[in-house]
């Protein structure tokens, strides 16, 4: 009685929450597709699978594609004065993560479902991941650069997709201030973009 009495309260505690920081696999940072094939098949994509999730190893191709760090103290994508303002969180069904490029992981913000956040369109609170692009103003003040620097992490998505015939659109299309409160941003924090992603 008491071994069944235990086995039902640990099934019980891993049902209220699964959700964990993520160690991801290290990204494959060599083969894809030509640049140039890349470039013609960019595109937005509208169009999400509901059940079809991206691996773990595709998260960390991906990520790091956007703005991990490809030498010692330097990203993917250029940042006025190497500030490196730019932080990306992962919005999935099971929670947000932060992208911690430094340490190639997944760290967990929340474990809710927070996708009705992710844009007004349908598509986009439906899809299986959305990508928030993240500024931080302590480190770069001017916006416009800040600006110049998600367009980078943006266009390094739309590419990565493309050499993986994967989808994805760029979104301004979202409640900044309401994401911002759900993701515990600072005041020196905002989010610029939110670019879905998937089959
Ligand atoms: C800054 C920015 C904001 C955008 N916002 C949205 C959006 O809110 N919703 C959407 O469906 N597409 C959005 N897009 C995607 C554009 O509509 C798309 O890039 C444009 O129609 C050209 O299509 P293409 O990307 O297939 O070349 C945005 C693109 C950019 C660069």
């Amino acid at each position: 009685m008491k071994t069944l009495f235990l086995a039902l309260a640990l099934i019980s505690v891993s049902l209220v929450s699964c959700a964990q920081d993520i160690t991801l696999p290290a990204a494959q940072r060599s083969g894809g597709m030509p640049l140039m094939e890349a470039l013609n098949n960019r595109k937005s994509t509208r169009q999400f699978d509901e059940n079809k999730q991206l691996t773990h190893q595709q998260l960390a191709d991906l990520l790091w594609s956007a703005c991990g760090y490809n030498r010692e103290d330097k990203l993917t994508i250029p940042t006025a004065l190497n500030r490196q303002e730019i932080t990306v969180y992962a919005i999935m069904p099971d929670g947000v993560y932060r992208y911690d490029a430094r340490n190639n992981a997944l760290v967990l913000i929340t474990d809710q479902d927070l996708r009705h956040l992710a844009g007004a369109q349908e598509f986009a609170q439906k899809a299986l991941l959305n990508i928030a692009i993240v500024s931080d103003k302590s480190k770069m003040e001017h916006d416009i650069y800040a600006g110049v620097a998600a367009g980078a992490v943006m266009q390094n998505i739309y590419l990565w997709c493309a050499s993986n015939g994967i989808g994805t659109v760029a979104r301004g299309n979202f409640d900044g201030e309401a994401l911002a409160k759900a993701l515990n941003l600072d005041e020196n924090q905002r989010v610029l973009l939110v670019q879905t992603v998937g089959y």
